[in-house]
């Protein structure tokens, strides 16, 4: 390392105004209540809200937190090349909903692609948007979505010349990205903002390993979930704006109405924390270390469990895979996936994403060799006992089928009065509920769309397959939400 770990923490103001408050010993009268003496009433209580800072009245006195927050949010926009940048205390759902509230007035179309996450389809709801799904291209090698193709967009964009946005996620739950600068290009040439959900991506931008971030490649927003890959809390997110195209009012309006009052000083002082640590060289060192030690880890599993396969960068085109991910498809060599994550858990190596035939360990920035061989030690020794029965990939519900037909808005759907049916009844009826198999997290079913035989048995078989069907009313599919 050619700096001390610990320099880039000096130029994070949150992290070192948590530090000082940590430090002092207050009696606050202000929120939260724990008041900052929860031990009194059990140990537990006390380790657990130790850390506790709220923004107002903890990382600054109440009357300057807010200068205090958008100083930090400055240095985040300068690190992002971003006019406008807020962090969110909401995680990227907060974060996705506020572009959708930014982005247009109710009733107005946007391009979605159909691997949105369920929270830029409650941005939908919240801002009554009419989504136009663009579906996403399947990787025929590894049956994987690699993100909307610019045939598609080129098309969308054309047939709806009164389009207020383009959506894009990027990269998707498997590491793809679509051709970016290519959908920038053409969305732009109408003046159509874009929007990404790079809720995965927030480690982008800062190696030349890694694709650039999505502003860097000119779009107009993208959401960030620094919690997800970066040393950050939970929730801790941040969106980045160009206000070319995007009004910045409307912007801070819709951030404002939908987030909290009373931001917790310790996810922020986290988000600000990964900031300076993506300002700093150490994070060049951390991203080349990853780079290194995921590849290593492909090479070893595709070697020593015979059959495994594992998309690498060099699959795809350059900037079109996330050298971080390490995704294990184990169709080839037979083992089910949900007896591996069982065995990954009882050796304290839990893992993001499970299913049949694909397990997702996260590997980050804070991993290194021995944590990452650790794991694949691990996976070499379960495959050796695991039973062995190499079967044909099935590719995930959400994109095993094409994109139902919609009777109603999302928006419309949502408000509609519903009954709870048997499945065998809902054939033909239109869906009041989301449903999404997770992984990966993606919509078969969206509010508004008509049932189909199809989509029932799909989700039938993902769930028999030890999916979890997230999100609808009923995870076993035997019954429905339709509207009445
Ligand atoms: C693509 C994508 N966007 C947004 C989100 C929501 O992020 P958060 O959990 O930070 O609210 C997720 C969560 O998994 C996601 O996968």
């Amino acid at each position: 390392m050619t700096e001390e770990p610990s320099d880039f923490a000096n130029d994070a103001p949150l992290l070192q105004a948590w530090a000082r408050f940590q430090a002092e010993s207050s009696t606050p009268f202000t929120i939260p209540g724990h008041h900052r003496r929860a031990g009194q009433l059990s140990d537990e209580l006390g380790r657990l809200l130790q850390g506790d800072v709220p923004l107002f009245g903890g990382l600054a006195d109440i009357k300057r937190a807010d200068g205090a927050l958008a100083a930090a949010e400055r240095l985040g926009a300068r690190l992002w090349g971003a006019d406008w940048c807020r962090y969110s205390t909401g995680g990227s759902t907060h974060a996705n909903q506020v572009v959708a509230l930014a982005v247009g007035r109710p009733g107005d179309t946007v391009l979605v692609s159909r691997a949105a996450h369920r929270s830029t389809l409650s941005g939908l709801v919240l801002a009554g948007l009419r989504p136009v799904w663009l579906p996403a291209e399947l990787d025929e090698r590894f049956g994987i979505p690699t993100g909307v193709s610019v045939a598609t967009v080129e098309q969308a964009l054309t047939e709806n010349p009164g389009a207020v946005a383009l959506f894009c996620v990027e990269p998707g739950y498997l590491g793809t990205l679509s051709d970016l600068p290519a959908i920038i290009a053409l969305a732009q040439q109408r003046d159509v903002p874009v929007v990404v959900d790079q809720a995965w991506g927030a480690h982008f931008g800062f190696h030349p390993a890694y694709p650039p971030h999505a502003l860097a490649l000119g779009a107009d927003a993208m959401v960030l979930s620094a919690h997800k890959t970066l040393p950050a809390y939970s929730q801790a997110s941040v969106i980045a704006a160009s206000t070319r195209r995007l009004d910045v009012d409307r912007l801070d309006r819709a951030f404002e109405a939908s987030a909290t009052t009373s931001p917790a000083g310790v996810v922020h002082a986290s988000t600000d924390a990964a900031r300076a640590l993506l300002a700093s060289p150490l994070a060049h060192e951390l991203l080349d270390r990853l780079a290194h030690v995921t590849g290593q880890a492909r090479q070893r599993l595709q070697v020593e469990v015979p059959g495994l396969r594992t998309p690498t960068p060099e699959d795809f085109a350059p900037g079109r895979y996330d050298p971080a991910k390490l995704v294990l498809q184990l169709d080839g060599c037979g083992i089910d996936g949900n007896e591996l994550e069982r065995a990954l858990i009882d050796a304290g190596m839990p893992v993001e994403l499970a299913d049949r035939d694909t397990v997702v360990p996260i590997v980050t920035m804070l991993d290194d060799d021995v944590t990452v061989s650790a794991l694949v030690d691990r996976v070499v020794d379960a495959a050796a006992h695991l039973s062995r029965t190499p079967r044909p990939r099935t590719v995930f519900a959400s994109w095993a089928q094409g994109i139902p037909e919609a009777a109603l808005t999302p928006r419309e759907a949502f408000f509609a009065r519903h009954e709870t049916v048997d499945a065998g009844r809902a054939i033909g009826r239109v869906s009041a509920e989301l449903v999404a198999p997770y992984p990966p997290g993606v919509p078969v079913l969206v509010p508004g769309e008509v049932i189909s035989e199809e989509t029932l048995s799909l989700l039938r078989a993902a769930a028999d397959g030890g999916t979890r069907i997230a999100y609808a009313a009923d995870p076993s599919m035997a019954t429905v939400q339709v509207v009445a």
